[in-house]
């Protein structure tokens, strides 16, 4: 099912990718990153059944604007009860972007994780970016990682999420090409 949303002049719909969509998210994530990594990321993630949820933001024609993507993340440790997810990789068409596409994809498909019951979500970037959504880098200092620096920020869902830590996580292994 497509939402639409409205980015300024601009209507953007977000849904969940299907089969016949991959092709074009992997164009996407070329064209955007300038590199194949993170297309091979995702292809890998879905081929483990690593991902929670993954999105996309189409133009009204139904064109492809955007992509993101979250995987499971293991805990142990206090916070071995925890359900601890990824935001990675996240990009957006560089005709498309600085017109508000990546923030409407990435706050709509946290909403959508809260609701499946995640307690934590992860995320490796730009505080001044992903501190709108309310990532946090000083919780994040309580997640032990292959991560783990200034730019490695946690958003909790629930107490459990702010509380429940230290926890020391492992990411599925296709991101072992990125540590
Ligand atoms: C990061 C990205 C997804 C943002 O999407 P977007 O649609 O351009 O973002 P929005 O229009 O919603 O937001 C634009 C804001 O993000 C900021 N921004 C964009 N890229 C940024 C970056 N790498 N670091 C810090 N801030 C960034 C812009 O300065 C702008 O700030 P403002 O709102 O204060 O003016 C997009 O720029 C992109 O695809 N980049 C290439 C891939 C990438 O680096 N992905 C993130 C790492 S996984």
């Amino acid at each position: 099912m497509v939402e639409f949303h409205q980015i300024g002049e601009d209507q953007v719909g977000l849904r969940t990718p299907e089969k016949k969509d991959e092709p074009a998210i992997l164009s996407l994530l070329v064209k955007a990153f300038g590199q194949s990594n993170e297309g091979r990321l995702v292809e890998r993630l879905r081929a483990c059944g690593a991902l929670v949820l993954e999105r996309i933001a189409t133009d009204d024609d139904g064109k492809l604007l955007g992509h993101l993507a979250f995987s499971r993340v293991t805990g142990t440790g206090e916070g071995h009860r925890l359900k601890i997810s990824c935001l990675a990789p996240v990009c957006v068409d560089p005709a498309s972007q600085n017109k508000g596409v990546g923030t409407k994809l990435i706050q709509e498909a946290l909403d959508d994780l809260q609701g499946l019951g995640e307690d934590l979500v992860l995320v490796l970037g730009s505080p001044d970016y992903y501190s709108r959504f309310g990532f946090d880098s000083e919780l994040a200092k309580k997640v032990q990682g292959p991560y783990a620096g200034p730019i490695f920020m946690a958003l909790p869902f629930t107490q459990a999420g702010r509380e429940d830590l230290p926890v020391e996580v492992t990411y599925a292994t296709p991101f072992r090409e990125f540590e």
